[in-house]
């Protein structure tokens, strides 16, 4: 090794770690890369020779005259990461940034930055989506934490950074401690509940709408013309055009119907349930991975009566439902990120959120820059639904998604995704909820208290009275 500056350290040689070494180092910087295990590294050398400097350990990339001074870690995420600051303990020093990209928690991530403030070093959450293609050719990236130490890296991140159809490079730092990491889970439990709708939409098209898969695939593909237009309708459609090698049948009939999961959507609900926000469609979803892993199948458990659906109405319904499911689910996660960002003090503009998701992320979409300007500069961002691009989703969805929750349901299609939206549109707009009778029912048996649309102050009813009539 020669003692020449080092831009950037990358530890962790797994996919994602070595496409972004390999992007960083195309970009002109100068990179050194390792990984907590000796022998990835040399598997990664013949990829990496002499564009990135090799370094056996990470303490090896953290000491001597030459050492770097900014560190990109992408390991697993949870306990390894806890391990590796304890291997590098004692020899990073102050001014030090550590940049952890994998999907941490949040709250470890605050928690990881206390541990390392007192001694002056930086560490940063950022959170990273695209997969392998975005690490190589641009990613979305959510960062959190010190502003200086991400005004020190900011070069590097807007050089891994996808570009949005505008040119602007797709990262953002979306407040302090764990704010990064926060958005990056919102991202992700935005990314189960559309997950969820497109494979609802899949299960339509192949059920009672009675197409074969590839049919199925070419309906999804021709939506990529209007306002779907996404990366996950993409894979949607390559998923349904898939053959198995091994078969010659379509992959869909192949694949186990089970849903497997790492837990930034579990994560997501949990803190959807502490800060108090409704994300019904990202709790379906999630609830859905887990069903069908759980499940013993009771085929007929609830009867449906054999509906008559009409294949071109499901059709027809599904494409124009979507893209109001589609910004459901954004708003769901944006009303998250928001809550949380006003408990936790960040100053996290959800408009700067939504544009760096519109390129290099898994759900990128071409309704995101307009979606960008329904939601700037307001409080509650369901408000966006007021602005004319969402009146328009509005005025063309509800209707179809309203005819597709009842057509399914008759058929016995299991949509806890379209049916949550539904709901929930439908909650936010109710005269009535039966909220009076849920507090009437908590003071009758807990003498828990109810407010009244009259007066101000809490109230209680003589319940005895009642029983005694
Ligand atoms: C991304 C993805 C990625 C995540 C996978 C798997 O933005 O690139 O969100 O970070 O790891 O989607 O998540 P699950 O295994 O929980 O489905």
């Amino acid at each position: 090794m020669t003692a020449e500056v080092v831009d950037i350290a990358v530890i962790g040689l797994g996919v994602m770690g070595r496409n972004l070494a390999l992007h960083l180092a195309d970009a002109g910087f100068a990179v050194a890369a390792t990984d907590p295990f000796p022998e990835v590294v040399v598997v990664a050398a013949e990829e990496m020779a002499g564009r990135v400097r090799l370094v056996a350990t990470p303490r090896d990339a953290a000491s001597g005259p030459d050492r770097a001074r900014r560190f990109l870690v992408m390991i697993k995420a949870g306990d390894p990461i806890d391990a590796l600051l304890a291997d590098l303990d004692g020899v990073l020093l102050s001014g030090d940034v550590i940049v952890d990209g994998g999907n941490s928690h949040w709250q470890d991530t605050e928690r990881r930055e206390r541990l390392l403030a007192p001694r002056g070093i930086r560490f940063v959450g950022l959170g990273v989506s695209g997969g392998r293609e975005g690490a190589r050719h641009g990613a979305s990236l959510m960062a959190g934490g010190d502003r200086d130490a991400l005004a020190e890296i900011a070069p590097l991140l807007a050089a891994l950074a996808a570009r949005a159809p505008d040119g602007t490079p797709c990262h953002g730092r979306f407040g302090d401690g764990g704010a990064g990491h926060f958005v990056k889970m919102a991202h992700n439990g935005i990314e189960y509940a559309q997950m969820q709708l497109w494979a609802e939409a899949a299960v339509a098209l192949l059920g009672p709408a009675g197409l074969a898969p590839a049919r199925a695939a070419e309906v999804v593909a021709a939506w990529a013309q209007g306002p779907a237009a996404s990366y996950l309708l993409d894979a949607t459609a390559v998923v349904l055009r898939a053959e198995d090698l091994d078969t010659g049948r379509p992959l869909v009939e192949i694949v186990a119907d089970r849903a497997a999961h790492k837990g930034t959507g579990k994560w997501t609900v949990e803190a959807a349930a502490e800060f108090g926000v409704a994300v019904p469609s990202i709790a379906a979803a999630y609830f859905a991975r887990i069903l069908s892993a759980e499940r013993r199948p009771r085929p007929g458990l609830a009867r449906p009566p054999a509906a008559e659906a009409d294949p071109e109405t499901i059709v027809a319904d599904l494409a124009a439902a979507l893209p109001l499911a589609m910004i459901s689910a954004y708003l769901q996660g944006l009303d998250l990120i928001v809550a949380a960002a006003r408990a936790r003090g960040w100053d996290t503009d959800p408009a700067a959120v939504v544009r760096v998701w519109r390129a290099g992320c898994i759900i990128r979409a071409d309704m995101l820059t307009p979606l960008a300007e329904a939601v700037a500069g307001r409080d509650d961002v369901w408000d966006a639904l007021e602005s004319p691009f969402g009146r328009e989703a509005v005025e063309t969805g509800a209707p179809a998604l309203r005819r597709l929750v009842a057509t399914l349901a008759g058929a016995g299609v299991p949509i806890p995704g379209f049916a949550s939206v539904l709901a929930h549109l439908d909650g936010l707009g109710a005269a009535r909820l039966g909220a009076s009778v849920i507090q009437g029912q908590r003071d009758l048996f807990g003498d828990h208290s109810f407010e009244r649309v009259d007066r101000p102050g809490a109230f209680h009813h003589d319940w005895a009275r009642e029983t005694a009539r």
